[in-house]
């Protein structure tokens, strides 16, 4: 095998992390004698900085070029002006965009000897296995926007817009991923004053009715999911929901697992590559100090292993590798009790690469 992947390392952590994913990926290569081509592009601030735009048109020949893309993070304070007419955000928004990225998958695992590291009590965390569907390229984040004047009083406006095409779409998807889970599927709205969560209601509703009556539905509205994320986290197994509320839900979601910095996300579409970034920030309280947390960058290059370049034995090999690395009791800042030593971000990433070239995936995962 022989795969091309595009590295988008952007700002803040975003190359630290990802320089650790690269080494864990190079080991695995080597272990099992395939071949990683990496191909480094530029997006977000840095690319502002450099090219004068966001999203360079480089960046996205690269995209097309590859099979997929291993993205860290845009943004940070230099680039934060409001009154900016380019953002690195916007990159990051063009590259879901293009190429039509329309699903974002989040999971959240509780690993058991990470329970100490959540605020909930453990008792609640026991069993936590859910996957956060995420609608990526449509929504509030690309529905029209803009400032006008009401009688002198500036206003801004952003609209909230969903097809029924593109409801459907994501709908079916995560029913799809329901059916290979635990057969659930939770959808989450705003019903009781959103229009647009209206046509999101009876919609899920008539996908789930004509082609999917095996699996078990519930609609919710994103107050009080919010609330059950943390009452009942266990009770959730497919949560499927739009784009501006499964943005919320899942940094929320991640208080769970520990800390957001353990979270992994692949972002797909119909065809072309995937998108694979963790789900946390670019944390420029943090850059440059190598004490972030490398593991939701790691595992978002499982879960290319596993979707993007069917390449199940590599995700399970980092998978097992990372899991045997947080029994073993290495613990970076964000995820260590009182009194635990910790670790930096290149030994986190260094300790795993390890694991990865030895270790027994057929018996070591959790
Ligand atoms: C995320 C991030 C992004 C989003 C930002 C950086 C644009 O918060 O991936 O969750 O809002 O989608
Ligand atoms: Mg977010």
């Amino acid at each position: 095998m022989n795969k091309k992947i595009a590295l988008l390392p952007g700002d803040g952590i975003g190359p630290e992390v990802v320089a650790e994913a690269r080494r864990v990926l190079d080991a695995v290569a080597d272990r099992f004698g395939c071949e990683i081509h990496f191909v480094e592009g530029l997006i977000g601030g840095i690319a502002m900085d450099r090219t004068g735009s966001p999203f360079p048109p480089e960046t996205i020949e690269l995209c097309l070029r590859s099979d997929a893309i291993l993205l860290g993070a845009v943004g940070g304070p230099r680039w934060d002006d409001p009154s900016a007419k380019l953002r690195p955000e916007q990159g990051l928004l063009r590259l879901r965009k293009e190429l039509g990225l329309f699903a974002n998958l989040r999971p959240v695992r509780v690993h058991p000897a990470l329970a100490a590291s959540s605020p909930l009590r453990a008792e609640l965390l026991e069993g936590v296995d859910l996957l956060v569907v995420r609608e990526l390229t449509s929504g509030i984040y690309f529905g029209e926007r803009g400032r006008r004047n009401d009688s002198n009083d500036e206003q801004a406006y952003d609209t909230m817009i969903y097809s029924v095409s593109e409801i459907e779409n994501i709908v079916r998807l995560a029913a799809r991923l329901a059916r290979s889970r635990r057969g659930k599927l939770t959808s989450v709205d705003k019903a009781n004053v959103l229009e647009v969560s209206r046509l999101w209601r009876t919609t899920a509703d008539r996908i789930l009715k004509d082609e999917f009556p095996d699996i078990d539905a519930e609609h919710l509205l994103v107050d009080a999911a919010s609330m059950h994320l943390i009452q009942r986290p266990a009770d959730f197994d497919v949560v499927v929901t739009g784009n501006l509320f499964g943005d919320i839900l899942t940094d929320e979601a991640s208080v769970l697992a520990g800390s957001m910095g353990l979270l992994p996300s692949a972002s797909v579409g119909e065809s072309g590559p995937g998108l694979y970034e963790p789900i946390h920030g670019s944390a420029p309280d943090i850059a440059g100090c190598s004490i972030a947390n490398p593991i939701g960058m790691i595992l978002s290059a499982a879960m290319m292993c596993a979707e993007s370049l069917r390449w199940p034995e590599a995700a399970s090999c980092i998978e097992s590798a990372v899991d045997h690395v947080i029994r073993s009791g290495a613990r970076t800042l964000d995820i260590r009790r009182k009194g635990e030593p910790v670790v930096g971000t290149t030994e986190m990433g260094g300790r795993i690469a390890d694991a990865a070239k030895s270790i027994d995936v057929a018996t070591s995962a959790a």
